[in-house]
Protein backbone atom coordinates (compact mmCIF):
# COMPACT_ATOMS: atom_id res chain seq x y z
CA UNK A 1 0.00 0.00 0.00
CA UNK A 2 1.28 3.24 -0.66
CA UNK A 3 1.20 6.10 1.61
CA UNK A 4 -1.91 8.15 1.81
CA UNK A 5 -0.83 11.33 0.68
CA UNK A 6 0.76 9.93 -2.65
CA UNK A 7 -1.77 7.92 -3.41
CA UNK A 8 -4.32 10.82 -3.12
CA UNK A 9 -1.71 12.72 -5.60
CA UNK A 10 -1.48 9.95 -7.81
CA UNK A 11 -5.32 9.22 -8.06
CA UNK A 12 -5.57 13.17 -8.78
CA UNK A 13 -2.82 13.13 -11.51
CA UNK A 14 -4.57 10.13 -13.41
CA UNK A 15 -8.01 11.77 -13.32
CA UNK A 16 -6.60 15.18 -13.73
CA UNK A 17 -6.04 13.84 -17.66
CA UNK A 18 -7.48 15.51 -20.35
CA UNK A 19 -9.06 12.08 -21.56
CA UNK A 20 -10.83 12.10 -17.81
CA UNK A 21 -12.69 15.06 -18.03
CA UNK A 22 -16.28 16.02 -18.54
CA UNK A 23 -17.24 17.02 -22.21
CA UNK A 24 -20.36 18.92 -23.23
CA UNK A 25 -22.07 15.87 -24.36
CA UNK A 26 -23.93 13.23 -22.51
CA UNK A 27 -23.46 10.67 -24.83
CA UNK A 28 -19.64 9.60 -26.60
CA UNK A 29 -19.53 8.45 -29.50
CA UNK A 30 -16.51 7.22 -31.69
CA UNK A 31 -13.84 7.93 -28.44
CA UNK A 32 -13.57 4.82 -26.15
CA UNK A 33 -10.36 7.05 -24.20
CA UNK A 34 -12.96 9.73 -23.12
CA UNK A 35 -14.26 8.77 -19.62
CA UNK A 36 -15.30 11.63 -17.62
CA UNK A 37 -14.09 10.32 -14.13
CA UNK A 38 -15.92 13.01 -11.99
CA UNK A 39 -13.36 13.10 -8.97
CA UNK A 40 -14.47 16.33 -8.04
CA UNK A 41 -17.51 14.89 -6.36
CA UNK A 42 -15.39 13.57 -3.51
CA UNK A 43 -14.97 16.05 -0.54
CA UNK A 44 -11.70 14.15 -0.03
CA UNK A 45 -10.35 11.48 -2.16
CA UNK A 46 -9.08 9.21 0.25
CA UNK A 47 -9.42 5.72 -0.87
CA UNK A 48 -7.41 4.15 2.29
CA UNK A 49 -9.88 2.45 4.22
CA UNK A 50 -11.28 0.35 2.22
CA UNK A 51 -15.44 0.81 1.14
CA UNK A 52 -17.46 -2.02 3.31
CA UNK A 53 -20.51 -3.57 1.67
CA UNK A 54 -22.89 -0.40 3.48
CA UNK A 55 -20.72 1.63 1.63
CA UNK A 56 -21.18 0.09 -1.74
CA UNK A 57 -23.40 2.93 -3.44
CA UNK A 58 -21.01 5.60 -2.13
CA UNK A 59 -19.61 8.01 -4.55
CA UNK A 60 -16.05 6.74 -4.10
CA UNK A 61 -17.18 3.26 -5.44
CA UNK A 62 -18.26 5.18 -8.69
CA UNK A 63 -14.89 7.07 -8.73
CA UNK A 64 -13.07 3.57 -8.04
CA UNK A 65 -15.08 1.82 -10.54
CA UNK A 66 -14.38 4.32 -13.42
CA UNK A 67 -10.70 4.35 -13.06
CA UNK A 68 -10.38 0.30 -12.58
CA UNK A 69 -12.26 0.12 -15.66
CA UNK A 70 -9.72 2.46 -17.49
CA UNK A 71 -7.28 1.05 -16.01
CA UNK A 72 -8.04 -2.61 -16.82
CA UNK A 73 -9.28 -2.04 -20.39
CA UNK A 74 -6.01 -0.25 -20.95
CA UNK A 75 -5.02 -3.32 -21.39
CA UNK A 76 -6.62 -4.26 -24.73
CA UNK A 77 -6.98 -2.93 -27.72
CA UNK A 78 -10.01 -0.59 -28.47
CA UNK A 79 -10.49 1.65 -31.71
CA UNK A 80 -12.96 3.71 -32.73
CA UNK A 81 -15.35 2.40 -35.44
CA UNK A 82 -15.32 4.73 -38.14
CA UNK A 83 -11.45 5.25 -37.93
CA UNK A 84 -9.59 6.64 -35.37
CA UNK A 85 -8.57 10.39 -37.35
CA UNK A 86 -10.33 12.50 -34.90
CA UNK A 87 -9.54 10.87 -31.62
CA UNK A 88 -5.71 9.89 -32.18
CA UNK A 89 -4.56 12.10 -29.43
CA UNK A 90 -6.82 10.67 -26.92
CA UNK A 91 -5.46 7.18 -27.85
CA UNK A 92 -2.08 8.27 -27.67
CA UNK A 93 -2.92 9.31 -23.86
CA UNK A 94 -4.92 6.96 -23.18
CA UNK A 95 -2.10 4.04 -23.57
CA UNK A 96 1.02 6.48 -22.62
CA UNK A 97 3.65 5.98 -20.47
CA UNK A 98 2.63 8.87 -18.06
CA UNK A 99 -1.65 6.88 -17.82
CA UNK A 100 0.05 3.22 -17.46
CA UNK A 101 2.68 4.48 -15.17
CA UNK A 102 -0.09 6.35 -12.64
CA UNK A 103 -2.65 3.46 -13.73
CA UNK A 104 0.18 0.83 -12.03
CA UNK A 105 0.99 3.19 -9.07
CA UNK A 106 -3.21 3.16 -8.02
CA UNK A 107 -4.09 0.03 -8.90
CA UNK A 108 -3.38 -2.57 -6.59
CA UNK A 109 -4.76 0.10 -3.59
CA UNK A 110 -7.91 0.89 -5.63
CA UNK A 111 -8.28 -2.88 -6.00
CA UNK A 112 -7.81 -3.38 -2.18
CA UNK A 113 -10.70 -0.49 -1.60
CA UNK A 114 -12.94 -1.57 -3.82
CA UNK A 115 -13.27 -5.28 -3.95
CA UNK A 116 -12.05 -5.96 0.45
CA UNK A 117 -15.87 -6.03 1.27
CA UNK A 118 -16.26 -9.23 -0.35
CA UNK A 119 -13.94 -11.17 2.26
CA UNK A 120 -15.31 -9.78 4.68
CA UNK A 121 -19.19 -10.23 3.73
CA UNK A 122 -19.23 -13.49 2.18
CA UNK A 123 -19.37 -16.54 3.97
CA UNK A 124 -17.49 -19.28 2.51
CA UNK A 125 -18.93 -22.48 3.55
CA UNK A 126 -16.73 -25.49 4.38
CA UNK A 127 -16.42 -27.62 0.62
CA UNK A 128 -13.04 -29.10 0.62
CA UNK A 129 -13.94 -32.36 -1.10
CA UNK A 130 -15.11 -33.04 -5.25
CA UNK A 131 -18.18 -34.73 -3.94
CA UNK A 132 -19.10 -31.72 -1.92
CA UNK A 133 -18.34 -29.46 -4.46
CA UNK A 134 -20.42 -30.93 -7.36
CA UNK A 135 -23.25 -31.26 -4.44
CA UNK A 136 -22.60 -27.24 -3.08
CA UNK A 137 -22.60 -26.15 -7.07
CA UNK A 138 -25.83 -28.27 -8.43
CA UNK A 139 -27.77 -26.93 -4.61
CA UNK A 140 -26.28 -23.04 -5.46
CA UNK A 141 -27.48 -22.98 -9.46
CA UNK A 142 -30.99 -24.88 -7.98
CA UNK A 143 -31.77 -21.79 -5.54
CA UNK A 144 -30.39 -19.45 -8.27
CA UNK A 145 -33.47 -21.12 -10.38
CA UNK A 146 -31.14 -23.06 -13.14
CA UNK A 147 -31.28 -26.42 -11.91
CA UNK A 148 -29.12 -29.47 -13.73
CA UNK A 149 -32.54 -30.59 -15.45
CA UNK A 150 -33.69 -28.87 -18.46
CA UNK A 151 -37.02 -27.63 -16.95
CA UNK A 152 -35.14 -24.54 -15.78
CA UNK A 153 -33.35 -24.27 -18.80
CA UNK A 154 -35.62 -23.86 -21.91
CA UNK A 155 -34.82 -21.94 -24.21
CA UNK A 156 -37.67 -22.17 -26.44
CA UNK A 157 -39.47 -18.71 -25.18
CA UNK A 158 -43.03 -17.37 -26.35
CA UNK A 159 -43.80 -14.24 -25.83
CA UNK A 160 -46.41 -15.59 -23.33
CA UNK A 161 -44.31 -16.47 -20.87
CA UNK A 162 -43.97 -14.51 -17.92
CA UNK A 163 -41.44 -12.27 -17.24
CA UNK A 164 -39.26 -12.65 -13.86
CA UNK A 165 -37.34 -11.05 -11.35
CA UNK A 166 -35.87 -7.69 -12.09
CA UNK A 167 -36.83 -7.92 -15.35
CA UNK A 168 -40.74 -7.39 -14.13
CA UNK A 169 -39.03 -4.55 -12.42
CA UNK A 170 -38.75 -2.97 -15.77
CA UNK A 171 -41.50 -3.84 -17.74
CA UNK A 172 -43.89 -2.58 -14.91
CA UNK A 173 -42.11 0.75 -15.02
CA UNK A 174 -44.12 3.32 -16.88
CA UNK A 175 -41.37 4.15 -18.91
CA UNK A 176 -40.75 0.86 -19.73
CA UNK A 177 -38.29 1.57 -22.96
CA UNK A 178 -35.85 3.73 -20.63
CA UNK A 179 -35.62 1.17 -18.09
CA UNK A 180 -35.17 -1.69 -20.67
CA UNK A 181 -32.38 0.48 -22.22
CA UNK A 182 -30.84 1.12 -18.97
CA UNK A 183 -30.08 -2.64 -18.62
CA UNK A 184 -28.93 -3.08 -21.95
CA UNK A 185 -26.01 0.03 -21.45
CA UNK A 186 -25.24 -1.84 -18.10
CA UNK A 187 -24.68 -5.10 -20.26
CA UNK A 188 -23.12 -3.08 -23.26
CA UNK A 189 -20.68 -2.22 -20.22
CA UNK A 190 -19.02 -5.81 -20.70
CA UNK A 191 -20.56 -7.07 -24.06
CA UNK A 192 -19.53 -4.83 -26.57
CA UNK A 193 -15.83 -6.07 -25.40
CA UNK A 194 -17.33 -9.73 -24.33
CA UNK A 195 -14.88 -12.11 -23.34
CA UNK A 196 -11.41 -9.85 -23.05
CA UNK A 197 -11.65 -10.98 -19.33
CA UNK A 198 -11.68 -13.84 -20.09
CA UNK A 199 -8.66 -13.74 -22.62
CA UNK A 200 -5.92 -12.99 -20.30
CA UNK A 201 -6.47 -16.13 -18.92
CA UNK A 202 -5.61 -17.55 -22.36
CA UNK A 203 -2.06 -17.80 -22.22
CA UNK A 204 0.48 -19.61 -20.48
CA UNK A 205 0.63 -23.48 -19.12
CA UNK A 206 -2.25 -25.02 -16.66
CA UNK A 207 -3.01 -28.21 -18.76
CA UNK A 208 -6.26 -30.00 -20.19
CA UNK A 209 -8.43 -27.03 -18.35
CA UNK A 210 -6.60 -24.08 -20.49
CA UNK A 211 -7.68 -25.66 -23.78
CA UNK A 212 -11.52 -26.66 -22.65
CA UNK A 213 -11.35 -22.52 -22.12
CA UNK A 214 -9.96 -21.90 -25.15
CA UNK A 215 -13.03 -24.01 -26.83
CA UNK A 216 -15.48 -20.98 -24.80
CA UNK A 217 -13.45 -18.42 -25.90
CA UNK A 218 -13.61 -19.10 -29.65
CA UNK A 219 -17.45 -19.57 -29.07
CA UNK A 220 -17.71 -15.92 -27.96
CA UNK A 221 -15.37 -14.73 -30.87
CA UNK A 222 -17.94 -16.56 -32.98
CA UNK A 223 -15.06 -19.06 -34.35
CA UNK A 224 -13.17 -15.80 -36.11
CA UNK A 225 -16.40 -14.62 -37.87
CA UNK A 226 -16.87 -11.18 -37.10
CA UNK A 227 -20.61 -10.87 -37.93
CA UNK A 228 -20.97 -14.04 -35.42
CA UNK A 229 -18.99 -12.56 -32.79
CA UNK A 230 -21.38 -11.82 -29.58
CA UNK A 231 -20.31 -8.38 -28.94
CA UNK A 232 -21.31 -7.73 -32.88
CA UNK A 233 -24.62 -9.18 -32.40
CA UNK A 234 -24.89 -7.49 -28.63
CA UNK A 235 -24.52 -4.20 -31.28
CA UNK A 236 -27.15 -5.29 -33.68
CA UNK A 237 -29.43 -5.85 -30.26
CA UNK A 238 -28.58 -2.10 -29.13
CA UNK A 239 -29.04 -0.88 -32.60
CA UNK A 240 -32.30 -2.58 -33.09
CA UNK A 241 -33.86 0.14 -30.75
CA UNK A 242 -32.31 3.06 -31.53
CA UNK A 243 -29.41 3.11 -28.95
CA UNK A 244 -25.73 3.87 -29.71
CA UNK A 245 -23.52 1.04 -30.34
CA UNK A 246 -19.90 2.63 -29.63
CA UNK A 247 -18.14 1.03 -26.81
CA UNK A 248 -18.33 3.45 -24.02
CA UNK A 249 -20.97 5.71 -25.82
CA UNK A 250 -23.12 5.90 -22.27
CA UNK A 251 -19.83 5.85 -20.04
CA UNK A 252 -21.99 8.37 -17.77
CA UNK A 253 -24.88 6.18 -17.10
CA UNK A 254 -22.80 2.69 -15.70
CA UNK A 255 -24.42 2.44 -12.52
CA UNK A 256 -21.20 1.63 -9.44
CA UNK A 257 -22.81 -1.63 -9.29
CA UNK A 258 -22.01 -2.93 -12.88
CA UNK A 259 -18.72 -0.91 -13.15
CA UNK A 260 -17.69 -2.74 -9.66
CA UNK A 261 -19.31 -6.03 -11.37
CA UNK A 262 -17.60 -5.97 -14.31
CA UNK A 263 -14.55 -4.77 -12.85
CA UNK A 264 -13.88 -7.60 -10.53
CA UNK A 265 -13.51 -10.00 -13.70
CA UNK A 266 -10.65 -7.97 -14.75
CA UNK A 267 -9.74 -7.98 -11.54
CA UNK A 268 -9.53 -11.86 -11.30
CA UNK A 269 -7.77 -12.18 -14.82
CA UNK A 270 -5.52 -9.42 -14.41
CA UNK A 271 -3.81 -10.69 -10.67
CA UNK A 272 -3.70 -14.06 -11.86
CA UNK A 273 -4.10 -15.55 -7.92
CA UNK A 274 -7.71 -15.11 -8.94
CA UNK A 275 -7.78 -17.35 -11.60
CA UNK A 276 -9.56 -20.31 -9.77
CA UNK A 277 -11.86 -17.57 -8.19
CA UNK A 278 -12.33 -16.60 -11.74
CA UNK A 279 -13.08 -19.90 -13.52
CA UNK A 280 -15.45 -21.19 -10.77
CA UNK A 281 -17.60 -17.39 -11.14
CA UNK A 282 -17.52 -17.89 -14.72
CA UNK A 283 -19.04 -21.59 -14.54
CA UNK A 284 -21.71 -19.63 -11.89
CA UNK A 285 -22.49 -17.24 -14.35
CA UNK A 286 -22.92 -19.07 -17.61
CA UNK A 287 -25.07 -21.85 -15.93
CA UNK A 288 -27.16 -18.82 -15.07
CA UNK A 289 -26.93 -17.05 -18.17
CA UNK A 290 -28.94 -19.59 -20.58
CA UNK A 291 -32.07 -18.85 -17.97
CA UNK A 292 -31.19 -15.64 -17.69
CA UNK A 293 -31.24 -14.49 -20.95
CA UNK A 294 -34.18 -16.31 -21.98
CA UNK A 295 -35.63 -13.99 -19.59
CA UNK A 296 -33.87 -10.90 -20.83
CA UNK A 297 -35.16 -12.16 -24.36
CA UNK A 298 -39.04 -12.46 -23.14
CA UNK A 299 -38.89 -9.05 -21.12
CA UNK A 300 -37.57 -6.71 -24.19
CA UNK A 301 -40.29 -8.06 -26.80
CA UNK A 302 -42.76 -7.28 -23.54
CA UNK A 303 -41.47 -4.04 -23.69
CA UNK A 304 -40.53 -3.53 -27.24
CA UNK A 305 -42.81 -5.77 -29.31
CA UNK A 306 -41.03 -7.12 -32.77
CA UNK A 307 -38.76 -4.34 -33.59
CA UNK A 308 -36.27 -5.45 -30.85
CA UNK A 309 -33.76 -8.13 -32.40
CA UNK A 310 -33.20 -10.50 -30.00
CA UNK A 311 -30.79 -12.75 -30.92
CA UNK A 312 -28.27 -12.14 -28.77
CA UNK A 313 -30.33 -13.11 -25.96
CA UNK A 314 -31.57 -16.54 -27.77
CA UNK A 315 -28.35 -17.28 -29.08
CA UNK A 316 -27.15 -17.41 -24.95
CA UNK A 317 -29.77 -19.01 -23.86
CA UNK A 318 -28.53 -21.90 -26.54
CA UNK A 319 -25.06 -21.87 -26.38
CA UNK A 320 -25.03 -21.43 -22.44
CA UNK A 321 -26.38 -24.67 -21.77
CA UNK A 322 -23.40 -25.97 -23.40
CA UNK A 323 -20.89 -23.56 -21.52
CA UNK A 324 -22.80 -24.08 -17.93
CA UNK A 325 -22.42 -27.73 -18.87
CA UNK A 326 -18.57 -27.64 -20.04
CA UNK A 327 -17.67 -24.86 -17.08
CA UNK A 328 -18.95 -26.92 -14.51
CA UNK A 329 -17.56 -30.61 -15.85
CA UNK A 330 -14.12 -29.50 -17.07
CA UNK A 331 -12.95 -26.32 -15.43
CA UNK A 332 -14.90 -26.36 -11.99
CA UNK A 333 -14.41 -29.96 -11.83
CA UNK A 334 -11.36 -29.95 -13.49
CA UNK A 335 -9.40 -27.95 -11.26
CA UNK A 336 -10.77 -29.41 -8.07
CA UNK A 337 -9.75 -33.27 -9.38
CA UNK A 338 -6.06 -31.60 -10.18
CA UNK A 339 -5.60 -29.54 -7.59
CA UNK A 340 -7.49 -30.76 -5.10
CA UNK A 341 -8.22 -28.72 -1.43
CA UNK A 342 -5.72 -26.36 -2.35
CA UNK A 343 -7.75 -24.82 -4.84
CA UNK A 344 -11.81 -25.54 -3.67
CA UNK A 345 -11.67 -23.57 -1.23
CA UNK A 346 -11.02 -20.14 -3.64
CA UNK A 347 -13.33 -22.39 -6.12
CA UNK A 348 -16.59 -21.79 -3.50
CA UNK A 349 -15.44 -18.02 -2.39
CA UNK A 350 -15.58 -17.29 -6.61
CA UNK A 351 -19.20 -18.22 -5.99
CA UNK A 352 -20.09 -16.77 -3.00
CA UNK A 353 -18.49 -13.54 -4.17
CA UNK A 354 -20.49 -13.40 -7.82
CA UNK A 355 -24.00 -14.18 -5.64
CA UNK A 356 -23.32 -11.09 -3.74
CA UNK A 357 -22.04 -9.12 -6.53
CA UNK A 358 -25.10 -9.91 -8.27
CA UNK A 359 -28.20 -9.48 -5.35
CA UNK A 360 -26.17 -6.13 -5.38
CA UNK A 361 -26.19 -5.25 -8.85
CA UNK A 362 -29.87 -6.10 -8.75
CA UNK A 363 -30.54 -3.87 -6.31
CA UNK A 364 -28.69 -0.88 -7.50
CA UNK A 365 -30.34 -1.23 -11.23
CA UNK A 366 -34.18 -1.59 -9.71
CA UNK A 367 -33.49 1.04 -7.43
CA UNK A 368 -32.26 3.44 -10.07
CA UNK A 369 -35.47 2.62 -12.20
CA UNK A 370 -37.64 2.85 -9.76
CA UNK A 371 -36.65 6.55 -9.02
CA UNK A 372 -36.23 7.74 -12.68
CA UNK A 373 -39.23 6.48 -13.69
CA UNK A 374 -41.17 8.70 -11.07
CA UNK A 375 -38.93 11.75 -10.86
CA UNK A 376 -42.06 13.70 -11.20
CA UNK A 377 -43.43 12.36 -8.07
CA UNK A 378 -39.66 12.61 -6.54
CA UNK A 379 -40.06 16.34 -6.87
CA UNK A 380 -43.44 16.38 -5.08
CA UNK A 381 -41.57 14.75 -1.99
CA UNK A 382 -38.81 17.27 -2.43
CA UNK A 383 -41.04 20.01 -1.98
CA UNK A 384 -42.36 18.61 0.83
CA UNK A 385 -38.98 18.01 2.73
CA UNK A 386 -37.92 20.88 1.67
CA UNK A 387 -37.83 22.56 4.96
CA UNK A 388 -36.36 19.73 6.71
CA UNK A 389 -32.91 20.63 4.56
CA UNK A 390 -30.56 19.92 7.49
CA UNK A 391 -27.78 22.16 6.40
CA UNK A 392 -27.95 25.27 3.83
CA UNK A 393 -26.79 23.60 1.14
CA UNK A 394 -24.38 24.25 -1.98
CA UNK A 395 -25.14 26.90 -4.87
CA UNK A 396 -24.13 25.84 -7.85
CA UNK A 397 -24.63 27.85 -11.24
CA UNK A 398 -25.22 25.09 -14.91
CA UNK A 399 -24.62 26.80 -18.21
CA UNK A 400 -25.84 24.55 -21.31
CA UNK A 401 -22.39 23.95 -22.43
CA UNK A 402 -20.88 22.84 -19.31
CA UNK A 403 -19.35 20.00 -19.09
CA UNK A 404 -21.76 17.24 -18.52
CA UNK A 405 -20.91 14.45 -15.78
CA UNK A 406 -22.99 11.92 -13.52
CA UNK A 407 -22.49 11.09 -9.87
CA UNK A 408 -24.18 9.64 -6.58
CA UNK A 409 -24.48 11.17 -2.91
CA UNK A 410 -23.68 9.43 -0.02
CA UNK A 411 -26.80 10.70 1.45
CA UNK A 412 -30.43 11.57 0.78
CA UNK A 413 -29.88 15.17 -0.91
CA UNK A 414 -32.48 18.14 -2.13
CA UNK A 415 -31.61 19.53 -5.41
CA UNK A 416 -33.79 22.88 -5.60
CA UNK A 417 -33.49 24.76 -8.59
CA UNK A 418 -33.83 28.75 -7.73
CA UNK A 419 -33.34 30.02 -10.91
CA UNK A 420 -33.80 29.22 -14.35
CA UNK A 421 -34.88 25.22 -15.86
CA UNK A 422 -32.74 22.21 -15.50
CA UNK A 423 -32.93 19.16 -17.14
CA UNK A 424 -32.52 15.90 -15.33
CA UNK A 425 -30.90 12.82 -16.40
CA UNK A 426 -31.01 9.76 -14.32
CA UNK A 427 -31.37 7.47 -17.34
CA UNK A 428 -30.38 7.88 -21.15
CA UNK A 429 -33.57 9.36 -22.47
CA UNK A 430 -34.31 11.74 -24.92
CA UNK A 431 -37.13 13.22 -22.42
CA UNK A 432 -34.94 14.13 -19.45
CA UNK A 433 -37.01 14.95 -16.24
CA UNK A 434 -37.10 18.80 -16.49
CA UNK A 435 -37.34 21.05 -13.33
CA UNK A 436 -38.28 24.76 -13.01
CA UNK A 437 -37.36 27.58 -10.90
CA UNK A 438 -39.21 26.73 -7.39
CA UNK A 439 -38.64 22.77 -8.01
CA UNK A 440 -37.01 21.03 -5.29
CA UNK A 441 -36.51 17.08 -5.81
CA UNK A 442 -35.31 14.19 -3.90
CA UNK A 443 -32.40 12.68 -4.83
CA UNK A 444 -32.04 9.36 -2.37
CA UNK A 445 -28.61 8.29 -1.67
CA UNK A 446 -26.63 6.34 -4.15
CA UNK A 447 -28.93 7.22 -7.21
CA UNK A 448 -27.23 8.52 -10.15
CA UNK A 449 -27.84 11.14 -12.10
CA UNK A 450 -26.43 14.59 -13.83
CA UNK A 451 -27.58 17.97 -14.65
CA UNK A 452 -27.80 20.02 -17.61
CA UNK A 453 -28.83 23.35 -17.68
CA UNK A 454 -31.90 23.92 -19.94
CA UNK A 455 -32.18 27.81 -19.54
CA UNK A 456 -28.88 30.11 -20.93
CA UNK A 457 -28.09 29.90 -17.15
CA UNK A 458 -30.03 28.16 -14.34
CA UNK A 459 -28.80 28.09 -10.42
CA UNK A 460 -29.61 24.94 -8.23
CA UNK A 461 -28.50 24.42 -4.66
CA UNK A 462 -27.98 21.22 -3.07
CA UNK A 463 -28.58 20.32 0.50
CA UNK A 464 -28.56 17.22 2.93
CA UNK A 465 -31.99 15.75 4.21
CA UNK A 466 -32.53 13.62 6.80
CA UNK A 467 -35.64 11.49 5.96
CA UNK A 468 -35.47 9.44 9.26
CA UNK A 469 -36.44 12.21 11.01
CA UNK A 470 -40.47 13.38 11.51
FE1 LIG B 1 -21.32 -14.72 -24.90
FE1 LIG C 1 -21.11 -18.26 -22.89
Amino acid sequence: MIVTASLTEAIEAYCGQRIFQAGPRLYIDGNPYHRPIGLAQLDRPDFTAPATEAQFLDPRQLVAGRILCSAYESDMILLPPNGLSSAKDDFDLFYSDEVRRLRDLIRPDLERFAFSFLADSVRVPPVRTLDELQAYFMAEVSAAGSPADDSGNNPLVDGLAPVKGSMRAITECRYAEEAAGLHLIQLALDALTEASAMARNLGGSYGVEQSELFKIFIDEFGYGVYSAKHSTIFRGMLASIGLRTDVHAYWSFYLTSSLVGTNYFNYLTEDHRGMFRYMAAVTYLEWLFAQGFADTGIMLRAVFGDRVDTKYCDEHAHIDIHHGRMTYEKLLLGFARTHGESVIPDLVRGIEETKLLLRLGDADFVAQIRWADTLAEHTTLGAALATAAADEGVAATLRPDDPFWTRVYDTDRLVAVTAGEVDVHAWATPRPHRLGRGDTLLVPRGRLHGLKAASSSATVRVSTVDRSEP
